[in-house]
């Protein structure tokens, strides 16, 4: 029985969809079985995040709808055998029901250890959609107080969902800033939203330049927080990334430094 775990936020654009994509890479490299889920019918992209848009050829609707078996919806990913994608609605989105996904995820259930859902932004049916068919949520937030806001309310719509976990992961930590007092440091917006910490993921170019060509992500400091987020959920660890490690020492107060200089 895999373990089905959604990305939201409430707030959009903070980055439920590229943890999505690199947590599935990174467990897939573990060699868990993992199942990212569009279930963003709106705006979906988690097809484009993996590099997989091209390859497209049957969604999650046509396999609901019978245009093609649940099989032929489901695409493998060629650089890691365990990882698979279940592809966005294209159109008639908002007719797929809550029934209709849990029925979709209950026939995969068995042959995945992993079901990641990746969820819209907002709070709306399609938020619930895809909670209602999740066990456990991980909850992004960036240090942006809208961000931050946003997630509470997620935290406090969560609690009236029957999930076994919920986690924080705080994105795009910029640890100059922090090291400056001039932004929140992710333990304190974690301890903030009140709910346990499962990443704390730095600000960090290569996701972006990854982003635009739907690579995997190379050795970097995101690609590293993102890999403790997989060793935390697959051994129940809480390792956790420290953003300001680069600006400690003498040579980080060097380019702490040279950063407030541009
Ligand atoms: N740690 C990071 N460092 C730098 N850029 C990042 C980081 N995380 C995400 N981004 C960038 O932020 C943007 C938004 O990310 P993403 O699409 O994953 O957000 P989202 O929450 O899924 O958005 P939506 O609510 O629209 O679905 C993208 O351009 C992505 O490359
Ligand atoms: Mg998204």
């Amino acid at each position: 029985m895999a373990r089905r775990i959604v990305l939201t936020s409430g707030k959009g654009g903070v980055g439920k969809t590229t943890v999505c994509a690199a947590l599935g890479l990174a467990l897939a490299a573990k060699r868990r079985k993992t199942l990212l889920v569009d279930a963003d019918f709106g705006l979906n992209n988690l097809d484009v995040a993996l590099g997989l848009e091209t390859r497209v050829v049957y969604d999650i609707n046509d396999a609901v709808q019978g245009r093609c078996g649940l099989a032929d919806a489901l695409l493998r990913d060629d650089r890691h055998p365990s990882l698979w994608l279940l592809p966005s609605v294209r159109t008639d989105g908002e007719r797929l029901t809550r029934s209709a996904l849990a029925s979709v995820l209950a026939r995969v259930d068995d042959d995945f250890d992993f079901v990641l859902i990746d969820c819209p932004a907002g709070i709306d049916e399609g938020f619930h959609r895809a909670v209602s068919v999740a066990d456990e949520a991980l909850v992004v937030t960036t240090p942006h107080p809208a961000a931050i806001r946003d997630a509470d309310k997620v935290l406090t719509l969560l609690g009236t969902y029957p999930l076994h976990a919920v986690g924080v992961i705080v994105n795009r930590v910029r640890g100059d800033l922090v090291v400056d007092k001039r932004c929140l440091s992710a333990q304190e917006i974690a301890a903030v939203l009140g709910h346990p910490a499962m990443a704390y993921v730095p600000e960090d170019d290569t996701v972006t330049i990854c982003a635009a060509t739907g690579g995997e992500l190379p050795r970097s400091p995101a690609a590293r927080a993102l890999g403790m987020l997989a060793d935390n959920l697959t051994d129940g660890g809480r390792k956790l990334y420290d953003c300001t490690y680069d600006y400690r020492g003498l040579w980080g107060r060097l380019k702490l430094y040279l950063r407030r200089q541009v």
